[in-house]
């Protein structure tokens, strides 16, 4: 054999791909290649078989990846968050859309090419929805996939519109052909809520306060917080999410029902998670300064969703729910990350 079967992550120096790589390498299955705008961190890029540094709108650093390597699995993390979207829209929609056809278009050539089809797992968010109030909101309570899908963010519809191109090339991709091509890509996608990691910032996004206030307290900084002390969105703890996609990526495919997935865990009010931190970082300084514009983001997001599908039909279940993400994950994890 020439080319080597591997698992591909786009953005792998994201938060996401963190845990992800460090998963995968320690499972050892199959080796990662990864591609990522910037060089990764030499502690994650030592995990990892080959390392590409480029964009996915690259599309001759792709077709490279396509003639070295027999890829069987793509994680596609690669993406603008939805605050940095809203200052450059139209580069927001090249990298979250064009940067997810390329990505597709790559996944069914590599199946093409090596005749199996490729499992496709995308990130898809909360962001995909869209409450028109705060009254709305509070009436919806746990939202279902198919509702309230009008985003108002740019991320936000770039993330609705790939799951449906996703969904597009799993079933009907070129449907008019005379040999069947769909299918080729397996197009397996979760909605994440906000997600927190105790080992990065996330940066960009419009969640990121309630990792941001947890972080600046294990540093000794202090925080102002630009939601209101009521807002409320869903949260998880980041084990759970890189979990998530690995357990969506190796259900049996006649068990799927659905190519996108609500993921729910804990959903505390921002007063909520600003207590639990206090009680964790006693010395913690966080303040009130609320940006009415990204307020309006995170209003137009669900309290929380139903995701009764994910747990019926491929066993998510999160191991951790809001206490216990702190108690057992980002407390003693965090001190290490800032050497304390
Ligand atoms: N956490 C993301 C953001 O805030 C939503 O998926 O942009």
């Amino acid at each position: 054999m020439i080319r080597k079967p591997v698992v591909l992550i786009t953005g792998a120096g994201g938060e996401i791909g963190h845990g992800l790589i460090a998963h995968l390498a320690e499972a050892g299955t199959q080796p990662v290649v990864t591609l990522d705008v910037n060089p990764l961190e030499p502690a994650l890029a030592s995990k990892v078989q080959r390392e590409f540094t480029g964009s996915i709108m690259d599309k001759s650093l792709l077709e490279r990846v396509l003639s070295e390597f027999e890829v069987d699995t793509v994680y596609h993390l690669a993406a603008l968050l939805s605050t940095r979207s809203e200052f450059t829209p139209v580069t927001a929609h090249q990298v979250n859309v064009e940067g997810t056809l390329n990505l597709l278009e790559f996944s069914q050539r590599e199946a093409e090419s090596h005749g199996r089809p490729v499992t496709f797992l995308y990130p898809s968010s909360i962001a995909a929805y869209g409450l028109p109030s705060l009254e709305a909101k509070r009436q919806a309570g746990r939202v279902r996939e198919d509702d309230y899908n009008t985003p108002s963010t740019m991320y936000g519809c770039n993330k609705l519109y790939c799951e449906q191109l996703g969904r597009y090339y799993a079933k009907f991709y070129k449907q008019l052909a005379a040999d069947t091509q769909s299918g080729r890509v397996d197009f397996r996608s979760v909605r994440f809520p906000g997600l927190i990691s105790a080992l990065t910032v996330p940066s960009g996004g419009t969640s990121d306060y309630a990792p941001e206030m947890i972080h600046a307290a294990a540093k000794g900084e202090p925080y102002a917080c630009f939601v209101r002390p009521d807002t409320r969105i869903p949260f998880m703890a980041m084990p759970d999410g890189v979990a998530a996609l690995l357990r969506l990526a190796a259900a049996p495919k006649a068990a799927l029902t659905r190519t996108a997935y609500n993921l729910a865990a804990f959903n505390p009010s921002a007063e909520e998670v600003r207590q639990e931190v206090v009680q964790a970082f006693p010395h913690a300084d966080i303040t009130w300064h609320n940006d009415l514009k990204r307020q309006g983001i995170v209003d137009s997001w669900p309290e929380d969703v139903d995701d009764s599908a994910a747990r019926r039909d491929w066993g998510f279940a999160p191991a951790y729910d809001f206490t216990k993400a702190f108690r057992d994950y980002l407390i003693p994890t965090i001190g290490s990350r800032y050497g304390k």
